[in-house]
């Protein structure tokens, strides 16, 4: 089965042809870094019309990168939620008014469902049943997976997401946008030993993150260590990055750590942007092998959003016999346990 996915829900319009048989055959990405960094933050307006400028662009190129015709198409998949509205309804109206014009399904995928089975496009994917951490801009959670579309939550940030800290602490020390990266960058060069953050929730039972507290933290360690200046001086701001990176990475571990002998489970998923980090990887590889279990990640470019994701899962969808009727909608709010199995459907 020949499948278009479009994702189009925050800042990054992704479009990619994935086939059952032949796996992912072309990818594309445009990313609105630029246009939103003079704001400091993604703007939804002007993010929904830079998808409708580059959407039709990137459907051309990818279509003739993987050498098909729309007509080949069994199916097109698209992000309905949750994200942005208004950048949702651009995908969602592309993929719905192509699917009517070539008479074939367009189906609305989960874009954590997305991040969720990014490392199935890997050459070593993971078997179910594993543990997955979401960790994304959005989202930091704990997901029991059994199958696909079988999800059970065990545990979720009660406060800012992982990624979510990361940027506002890149923020709190002038990093431009998008801070996460550039923080994760400058805590490589840092002194992890030389500030101590605390590692939010993890003396007490449960999988519930909590990770406001830390850009607190920061807050506190740039007053007390800027002198008259605005900011530290260089190496104790790499310090700090050091500090914080290490204290959200040490906590996530704990979780996970938590959850798979919670779940009696051996396998781990990371994904979403924030399993890019090489720090992360790196002590859950450590980790989890002292406990005989295995990690398993999607390539960066991969774990940060893009259309490659979105194919895969709408294909696995519509292999199911799942699709979506000819109303163009899409859902903002949207949780991932409210999802099912595609193989069992009624
Ligand atoms: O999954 P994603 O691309 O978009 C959402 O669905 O949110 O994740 C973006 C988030 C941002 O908060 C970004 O700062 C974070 O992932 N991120 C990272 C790294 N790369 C991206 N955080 C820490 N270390 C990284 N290397
Ligand atoms: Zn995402």
């Amino acid at each position: 089965m020949l499948v278009l996915g479009i994702e189009t829900s925050c800042d990054e319009t992704g479009v990619a042809v994935y086939d059952s048989d032949r796996g992912l055959l072309a990818h594309t990405l445009y990313s609105q870094v630029k246009l939103h960094a003079e704001y400091g933050g993604v703007v939804p307006e002007l993010a929904s019309r830079d998808h409708v400028r580059k959407i039709l662009p990137l459907l051309t190129k990818v279509l003739a990168d993987a050498k098909v015709t729309k007509q080949q198409l069994d199916g097109i998949a698209y992000t309905a939620g949750p994200g942005l509205l208004g950048a949702l309804m651009v995908g969602a109206s592309v993929a719905t008014a192509l699917a009517y014009g070539l008479n074939i399904p367009a189906i609305g995928v989960h874009h954590m469902e997305g991040h969720l089975l990014a490392p199935m496009l890997e050459d070593n994917p993971p078997a179910f049943p594993f543990v997955a951490l979401l960790v994304s801009g959005g989202h930091t959670q704990l997901v029991s997976v059994t199958a696909m579309g079988e999800y059970e939550l065990l545990g979720e940030s009660i406060d800012d997401a992982a990624g979510e800290a990361f940027d506002k602490t890149a923020k709190l020390l002038d990093l431009d946008y998008p801070g996460g990266p550039r923080l994760a960058a400058m805590a490589e060069s840092g002194d992890i030993t030389r500030f101590d953050f605390p590692r939010p929730m993890t003396d007490r039972p449960g999988l519930d993150f909590s990770f406001s507290g830390l850009k607190t933290s920061t807050r506190n360690l740039i007053e007390k260590n800027s002198g008259d200046g605005p900011l530290p001086d260089e190496q104790t701001m790499l310090d700090i990055c050091a500090g914080f990176q290490e204290a959200v990475v040490d906590t996530l571990v704990i979780k996970c750590l938590r959850a798979l002998k919670q779940t009696s489970m051996s396998r781990l998923v990371i994904a979403g942007g924030v399993s890019a980090n090489s720090r992360l990887r790196l002590k859950l590889e450590e980790a989890l092998a002292r406990e005989g279990a295995e990690v398993f990640y999607a390539r960066h470019e991969f774990c940060t959003d893009n259309g490659a994701m979105i194919a895969y899962a709408g294909c696995q969808r519509l292999l199911g016999g799942e699709k979506n009727p000819l109303e163009i909608s899409a859902t903002p709010r949207w949780p991932l346990d409210q999802l099912a199995n595609p193989q069992e459907r009624p």
